[in-house]
C-alpha cells in the first residue's frame, strides 16, 4: 500500500486504528492448532496444557473477521502480540521475535492475515516490543549463562548496591506485583534488570549489537508486508548507565511509568530515519506511558522521532467533563502548532473498558464515541468497544494476569450460540464472556440500524467523507460544565461537536454562536442516541438530551 494519499498527507494523520488482542479476538482453527502444538518443539516456550492455553484467540479468528472492520470503516489494524512466549504476560514475554507462538498460528496464517487486510483496504501494524524479551528467549538464557558469555552485555547486569550482594542495584520498583525491578541471578552473583516481571529482562539498548539485531527484527516484518509498528514502553529504551536512584518521594511508583530518559530520543531517531526510508514509510505508534502530556510530546522529536505516541490522560479520566476537555485542550496545544498527531483510545487491554469505567451505561459510551471519532487525533480502538462491550466478571480463581487486567481481554463474542461463534469444541474460552454475551454480540448488532455498532460505522464513514473531521483543525468552545462542545474545520467545511455530560437535558447557550463563528448551530448530522431520521439535516435546536452528544455540519 502506497506511503500517502494523493494530497500527501500521511494515510496515518486522523486514521482509525482497530486494537486486536488476538487471544481474545476469535478462535477459529483449532484443528491447526493441534496439529502446530504435535510438531517436536513447537510447544518449546508455550506453558503446559491448561488455563493459559485453552479457549485461546487465534490468527485464523483473526483472518475470518477482518470483514467486520472493513464493514466498519477503520483504516488499519494492529496486531498484539502473537510471537512464541511462554506466556508470563501474554505475548509481551517475546520468546522470539520472527515467529508465530503455535498457539495462535504460523507464519502462513500471518500471511495470509496481511493478504486479506490489504485486499481489503486495511493496513496492518504489528507489536515490536523492543524494550523486554523473554527470560526464555536464546539471547537471555545466553546471557544469564556466564558473566563471560558474548551476550551478557545484552541485557542490563550490575553487581548489588555498595558491593553487597543481597541489596538491589537501585531503588527502582517494577510494574506488576510489587518488587524491586531487579532480580538476583544466583549463578553469576548479579542481579538483572526488568521494569516489568522477573520474568521480561531488559535488553540493554546501549549495546550495538541489540540495536542491530531489534532493526533486523522490523526488517523480518516489513518484508512480510506489515505497515508499521506499535511500540511497546517506547519511553523506555535509552537508560543511564549510573542507573541512579529515584527520588525517594516518586521511588514507589514503578519506574515503567516514570522513566524519561535523553538516551532513549536519539534511539527513536535512528529508527524513524529507518522506517522513513522505506518505500511503504511504516508507521511508527509508541506506547509513552508517561500521564503528562508535555512529557508525552517530546518523544515527536523535531517531527524525527515517533509518527504518533499514545497519550493516556484522557483514558485516565472518568465520565467527567472537565478532565477530558481540559487533557483533550493540552494535547491539542501541544502537538497541533507542529503539525503532529495524537493518538487517543479510551480503552485498551491494559485498563478497564472505558463503558465499565463510566459506570456500565452505554448511553455514556456512545457519547464518548462521538466524543473520540471527531477529535483531532488519530483514534485507536479497542476491539469491542464498537459492540459496547464491558469488563467481564473474573472470580479470584480464574484470575490470568499478574496485573489485574483479565476482565478487559474477556473474549469478543460475534453469535448468539453458546460458544458466540468460537470454536471451542466443549472447552471454555480462555477468560469468561463479557456480560449479556448472548444478546450484546456482532451478529445482533449488525441486524440492528440502533445498536452502538451503527453509531460507530455511522461516524468513521462521516469521518472519512468530511476531510474536516479527519484533518481539520480543532477549537473547543468556551462551554461550561456539562457541556464539552468543539469545532473541527478544514477545506472550508466545519463540524460542530456538542457533547452533555449532564444526566439533565441542557441547551447550548446563546453566547456558543460567536465562538462558533457561525449565524447558526447548524445542520445535525448524527446524534450518540440515534435521532429520527426526520430529525437529521434539520437545523440543531440547541437541546441536548441527557449525555447526549450531537455532531452538525455548520454553514459554509
Ligand atoms: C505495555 C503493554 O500494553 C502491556 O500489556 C505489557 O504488559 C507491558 N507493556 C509490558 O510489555
Amino acid at each position: 500500500m502506497s506511503r500517502a494519499d494523493a494530497g500527501g498527507t500521511p494515510w496515518w494523520a486522523g486514521a482509525v486504528i482497530y486494537q486486536v488482542y488476538p487471544r481474545s479476538f476469535c478462535l477459529a482453527d483449532p484443528d491447526g492448532r493441534r496439529r502446530r502444538l504435535a510438531e517436536p518443539g513447537a510447544s518449546r516456550f508455550a506453558p503446559p496444557d491448561g488455563p493459559l492455553r485453552a479457549g485461546v484467540g487465534d490468527l485464523e479468528g483473526v483472518r475470518r473477521h477482518l470483514d467486520h472492520l472493513a464493514r466498519l470503516g477503520v483504516d488499519a489494524v494492529w496486531l498484539c502480540p502473537f510471537y512464541p512466549s511462554p506466556g508470563d504476560d501474554f505475548g509481551y514475554d517475546v520468546a522470539d521475535y520472527c515467529d508465530v507462538d503455535p498457539l495462535l498460528g504460523d507464519l502462513g496464517d500471518l500471511d495470509r492475515l496481511v493478504a486479506e487486510a490489504h485486499s481489503l483496504g486495511l493496513r496492518v501494524l504489528v507489536d515490536w516490543v523492543p524494550n523486554h524479551t523473554s527470560d526464555r528467549h536464546p539471547w537471555f538464557v545466553e546471557s544469564r549463562s556466564s558473566r563471560f558469555s558474548r551476550r551478557r552485555d545484552w541485557y542490563v547486569w550490575r553487581k548489588g548496591r555498595d558491593g553487597n550482594p543481597g541489596l538491589p542495584p537501585n531503588n527502582w520498583r517494577r510494574a506488576f506485583g510489587d518488587g524491586p525491578a531487579w532480580s538476583y541471578d544466583d549463578a553469576s552473583g548479579e542481579w538483572y534488570l526488568h521494569l516489568f516481571l522477573p520474568s521480561q529482562p531488559d535488553l540493554n539498548w546501549s549495546n550495538p549489537e541489540v540495536v542491530e539485531a531489534m532493526e533486523a527484527v522490523l526488517d523480518f516484518w516489513l518484508e512480510r508486508g506489515v505497515d508499521g509498528f506499535r511500540i511497546d514502553v517506547a519511553h523506555g529504551l535509552g537508560k543511564d548507565p549510573a542507573l541512579p536512584d529515584l527520588p525517594p518521594e516518586r521511588a514507589w511508583l514503578p519506574v515503567a511509568a516514570q522513566h524519561d530518559d535523553e538516551r532513549t530520543h536519539p534511539i527513536l531517531r535512528r529508527l524513524r530515519a529507518r522506517l522513513d526510508a522505506h518505500p511503504r514509510a511504516p508507521v511508527a505508534l509508541g506506547e509513552v506511558f508517561l500521564l503528562d502530556a508535555t512529557r508525552v510530546a517530546r518523544y515527536y522529536g523535531a517531527g524525527d522521532e515517533l509518527h504518533l505516541a499514545f497519550d493516556f490522560v484522557p483514558m485516565f479520566c472518568g465520565f467527567d467533563p472537565r478532565c477530558l476537555r481540559r487533557s483533550l485542550q493540552q494535547i491539542d496545544e501541544l502537538l497541533s502548532p507542529a503539525g503532529a498527531w495524537p493518538a487517543l483510545a479510551l480503552s485498551s487491554h491494559d485498563r478497564p473498558r472505558h463503558r465499565t469505567r463510566y459506570g456500565g451505561s452505554e448511553r455514556r459510551a456512545r457519547l464518548a464515541a462521538v466524543l473520540l471519532l471527531t477529535m483531532r487525533a488519530t483514534a485507536v480502538l479497542y476491539a469491542g468497544e464498537e459492540l459496547g462491550l464491558e469488563d467481564a466478571t473474573v472470580l479470584e480463581a480464574d484470575r490470568l494476569d499478574p496485573g489485574g487486567r483479565d476482565p478487559c481481554r474477556a473474549p469478543v463474542p460475534w453469535t448468539p450460540d453458546p460458544d458466540h461463534g468460537w470454536a471451542l469444541e466443549g472447552s471454555r474460552p480462555w477468560l469468561p464472556w463479557p456480560p449479556e454475551a448472548s444478546t450484546r454480540h456482532a451478529a445482533s448488532q449488525w441486524a440492528d440500524e440502533t445498536s452502538i455498532l451503527h453509531l460507530y460505522r455511522e461516524l468513521l464513514a462521516l469521518r472519512r467523507t468530511e476531510p474536516a473531521l479527519r484533518l481539520g483543525e480543532l477549537r473547543f468552545l468556551s462551554s461550561a460544565d456539562p457541556l464539552v462542545a468543539f469545532v473541527r474545520s478544514g477545506g472550508g467545511r466545519s463540524h460542530a461537536t456538542f457533547c452533555n455530560f449532564g444526566d439533565a437535558p441542557v441547551r447550548v447557550p446563546a453566547d456558543a454562536l460567536g465562538s462558533l463563528g457561525s449565524p447558526t448551530l447548524g445542520q445535525v448530522v448524527l446524534s450518540s442516541l440515534g435521532r429520527p431520521a426526520a430529525h437529521r439535516d434539520e437545523p440543531f435546536d440547541g437541546v441536548l438530551g441527557p449525555e447526549e452528544a450531537v455532531v452538525t455540519r455548520l454553514a459554509g
